[in-house]
């Protein structure tokens, strides 16, 4: 028997038994007298106690013990002198008896603690070290209870979970695919899953009614903190349903998530139009811990001179809360962030709504005190607050807008990591045009259906169709997006017409699942949820690669098993392709 008890359970009910642990050396001690060693498991710490009057071989022992090192100890569980309230087990030690070092271990590279000294890179070439630490192995543990809590949730709900393959040919989430070469198809390549999109809508043919699968999903895409290009999804589809049954019972799940993994009752998610939150945020994805809703100035501010506004199709404000006491310097500095490339705006107008009634804005050239009174009650502020103001082409200047709401709300403590607010959006646009071809592009993917409603503006004016698609939003994050999907070959047909498909391409590409549909398709509808996305809200942090234990770097890269790699010249052969490496 390696271990009778973990390093996380000793109590003071355990005093005076005789106890065998085993685990990871954290650290070591040395007193004249005495040494004390942190013993590290998955479950916890627990101090070990060696004392010259009791053994002197053991302390000499015990001081030869470097970090890491695996050992199992026997000894009695004994009350602390010196408690530590800060741990569980912080009311006893171990009065250690015998020793058996398991294993050494070299000094390792960063210390294994919750604060590490160790830089990104370090902590990603040695990822198993880097899980030793608790912050971070409770990251996994956590992932582990929302997997389990979605899977009963499901379960409850006659849900049947379903493997699909990865080695498929290509899926239309509009990401590049990630290829895998045939050997036995020489110059073939398959595609891996950007998600089991047709896959599921193949089972839903098939009759199963319910289907779920955790399931990792594989896009070749610019990558950024809430994307890996390996992640996983909870993904659903049912049939029989309408969008209602939908956006109900998965509300139902992420209420029982919230519920079971945090203790939090999230209340009934509001339901906002892609329009609404366009027009209010400026993000298809709000965030609504805070208000800070736009304010349109447009028709306020025209007529009077200032040429930057007179030129501006719109003129968007926010009211920052209380924020009139901004120095010169801040609001210098803020505009230099609104001016950085990747926000891209041309300027900032503030204006301050002085405690004594009147107004101090930087184009007070134009704007007499009746104007900026009659903009700041057009933004319901009040005195002390302080307006920002935005001004281009309604497009650019609401996604200008959002990113400074953001920052603004950032910058005022609005967005606290452990506030949680989720919502639906609901009526996106069905199809988005390519700027520079001209073409129509599924907004979410071209198996997504219309709404009945916009259904006669398919030929004559593609834009302004909404789809029966929707996302999930919790804290300004997209947790997951989903739609009702064609299930009649007829519109189908219209559809890939609408996208550009010649028949051809689109039999090419898609004719299996146009083929399935022939043999009768129930109506059917789904969601999937970004399940690392979900996992690292829980968490409370802002990127998903501590909640995946061994993700890839910004470049793609897994920096511990150093993939991708080259492959030799045979391996090129063999695969038909034509490289050298
Ligand atoms: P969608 O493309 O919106 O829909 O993806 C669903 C959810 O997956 C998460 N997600 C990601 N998470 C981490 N890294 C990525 N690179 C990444 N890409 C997406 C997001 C997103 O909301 N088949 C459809 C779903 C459906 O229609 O049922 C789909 O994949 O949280």
């Amino acid at each position: 028997m390696y271990r009778s008890h973990n390093c996380g359970e000793l109590r003071m009910e355990h005093v005076g038994q005789v106890i065998t642990l085993a685990g990871w050396v954290a650290k070591r001690r040395d007193f004249g007298a005495m040494t004390f060693v942190d013993l590290r498991d998955r479950y916890g710490i627990t101090q070990l106690s060696f004392n010259e009057a009791y053994n002197q071989d053991l302390l000499n022992m015990a001081r030869g013990l470097g970090r890491e090192f695996v050992i199992q100890i026997t000894g009695t569980v004994t009350e602390r002198s010196n408690k530590n309230p800060k741990i569980p087990t912080g009311d006893v030690e171990i009065i250690v008896e015998s020793m058996n070092i398991l294993n050494t271990s070299l000094t390792p590279p960063f210390t294994i603690e919750e604060e590490t000294d160790g830089g990104d890179d370090i902590r990603m070439q040695y990822r198993y070290l880097d899980l030793r630490r608790d912050n971070v192995r409770q990251n996994l543990i956590l992932r582990h209870q929302v997997a389990k809590h979605v899977r009963q949730y499901l379960d409850h709900l006659n849900f049947i979970e379903v493997e699909t393959p990865v080695l498929i040919k290509s899926t239309p989430e509009g990401a590049r695919d990630f290829v895998v070469p045939s050997r036995m198809n020489p110059g073939q390549f398959y595609a891996l899953p950007q998600s089991p999109q047709t896959f599921k809508q193949l089972l839903m043919v098939s009759g199963f009614d319910r289907y779920y699968q955790i399931v990792k999903c594989f896009r070749d895409e610019d990558l950024r903190a809430d994307r890996q290009p390996e992640f996983t999804q909870i993904d659903c589809e049912m049939s029989f349903v309408e969008q209602e049954d939908i956006l109900n019972l998965y509300e139902g799940m992420i209420q029982h998530l919230f519920k079971e993994v945090k203790g939090v009752d999230i209340g009934t998610l509001p339901r906002m139009t892609f329009d609404e939150a366009m027009a209010n945020y400026g993000n298809d994805k709000p965030d609504i811990r805070f208000e800070m809703t736009f304010k349109y100035l447009t028709d306020l501010v025209k007529g009077k001179g200032f040429p930057v506004f007179d030129a501006a199709e719109c003129v968007l404000a926010i009211c920052a809360d209380n924020c009139a006491s901004y120095t010169r310097k801040q609001l210098d500095e803020l505009t230099e962030w609104v001016k950085r490339p990747q926000i891209g705006a041309k300027g900032l107008v503030y204006v301050f709504c002085n405690a004594d009634g009147t107004y101090k804005s930087s184009v007070d050239k134009f704007y007499s005190q009746e104007d900026l009174k009659a903009w700041a009650e057009k933004c319901g502020a009040k005195a002390g607050d302080l307006l920002l103001l935005l001004s281009g082409n309604t497009a650019q200047v609401r996604k200008q807008m959002s990113e400074l709401r953001l920052e603004m709300g950032q910058r005022l403590g609005y967005r606290d990591k452990s506030v949680f607010k989720a919502l639906w959006v609901i009526d996106f646009p069905l199809l988005e045009q390519d700027e520079e071809s001209g073409r129509w592009h599924a907004m979410h993917h071209p198996f997504t259906s219309p709404k009945p409603e916009d259904m006669d503006k398919l030929e004559t004016d593609p834009g302004a169709i909404r789809a029966n698609a929707y996302d999930m939003v919790i804290n300004g994050v997209e947790v997951g997006g989903g739609s009702i999907r064609i299930h009649d070959k007829v519109l189908q047909g219209k559809m890939f017409k609408v996208l550009g498909f010649s028949e051809d391409e689109a039999r090419y590409q898609f004719g299996f699942l146009m083929n399935a549909f022939e043999y009768g398709a129930p109506p059917h509808g789904g969601i999937a949820f970004g399940f690392d996305r979900l996992c690292s809200l829980f968490g409370g942090a802002d990127g998903i690669r501590d909640f995946i234990a061994f993700p890839k770097n910004n470049q793609g890269r897994d920096m511990m098993i150093d993939a991708p790699s080259n492959l030799d010249q045979k391996q090129l052969d063999e695969l038909s392709i034509g490289l050298k490496s």
